[in-house]
């Protein structure tokens, strides 16, 4: 393997690329709307390490068949960041789990209102679906770009991340059984971090073949991303995290550690990201981007 990626560098660079596309599509806060798109850029732009248009592109490049997708697949990135944040104010609201710090600043509902938070969301979901149906955005052929949405609308919906916090709500304080666990996980959080994986891998035009073990690998990052997400929200500092922590175990949450415990916990998110870094011995070093970033997802501390 081509040890040469620095994870870091890779991270900051593409980062800035995401930010940089976010300020050029993204709405301006202007014109008769400019207080609503107002709160959907401040939950944009307050921070967030842009996990998954990040893993967007590295798919792409990992397929890179000479066409630069990259560029192309910038909005796809950009429209996944979208629907994350729109995704982590609803989370947060008072009838969800009631936080008031994410992302090291104040929660979207504490600085819009209830009312302006929930339509923040729903604005930042909507205009995602936008983005990636606009074609002056992108040079990615209408057939990838129909597959590449009903992905991530999939993905998104009831039967991914919906479906998944629904579960994550409704076992608060409960008796769950481990699939149930894992479902909510895989739900919840995995299945908007492989939509990112395979929605770059689609733009980029891989293969049935190439999706299939790009499914393996994301299903299992995406497993110890939110495996990851409570060790730390059960052993990180809320000054660390930039929210709230020790939080899960107050609210009653499901969570590997509220059913393993922290060792055996840890045990079974670096078991996920071996596995994940598995899935892809077929490819080649375009693809060690992912691979570190698998390691990434393992060792982040935030
Ligand atoms: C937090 O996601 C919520 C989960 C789905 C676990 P991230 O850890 O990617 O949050 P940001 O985007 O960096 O703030
Ligand atoms: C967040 O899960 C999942 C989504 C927002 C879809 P959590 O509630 O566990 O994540 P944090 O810890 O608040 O970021
Ligand atoms: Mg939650
Ligand atoms: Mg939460």
């Amino acid at each position: 393997m081509n040890r040469k990626v620095d994870i870091k560098t890779y991270l900051s660079e593409k980062k800035r690329l995401v930010e940089d596309g976010l300020e050029t599509l993204m709405l301006k806060a202007d014109g008769p709307f400019a207080g609503h798109i107002e709160a959907m850029r401040y939950s944009l732009f307050v921070g967030g390490k842009r996990v998954r248009p990040i893993l967007c592109l590295a798919a792409g490049e990992a397929i890179d068949n000479g066409q630069n997708t990259g560029q192309s697949l910038l909005p796809v990135a950009c429209a996944l960041e979208c629907i994350h944040t729109y995704s982590l104010i609803h989370d947060d609201l008072p009838a969800m789990d009631d936080d008031s710090l994410r992302r090291g600043k104040p929660t979207n509902h504490t600085l819009f209102g209830e009312a302006g938070a929930i339509l923040a969301g729903d604005g930042l979901l909507t205009l995602a679906f936008d983005l990636l149906s606009d074609p002056r955005h992108t040079a990615i052929p209408a057939e990838r770009r129909l597959k590449i949405i009903q992905t991530i609308a999939r993905a998104a919906g009831p039967v991914g991340m919906v479906g998944g916090q629904a579960l994550d709500i409704a076992n608060e304080n409960s008796t769950y059984p481990f699939t149930t666990l894992q479902t909510i996980h895989r739900s919840k959080t995995g299945a908007l971090i492989t939509a990112s994986v395979l929605a770059g891998a689609i733009g980029a035009g891989a293969s049935a073949g190439q999706l299939e073990r790009l499914t393996q690998y994301s299903d299992r990052i995406g497993l110890a991303f939110q495996i990851v997400d409570d060790l730390l929200n059960a052993t990180s500092t809320t000054e660390q995290l930039g929210k709230a922590a020790g939080s899960d175990a107050d609210r009653g949450k499901a969570t590997y550690p509220a059913y393993f415990g922290i060792e055996e916990t840890k045990e079974k998110a670096k078991e996920a990201v071996a596995a994940a870094v598995a899935a892809l011995s077929d490819f080649d070093d375009k693809a060690d981007p992912l691979r570190q970033l698998a390691e990434y997802i393992y060792a982040r501390n935030h």
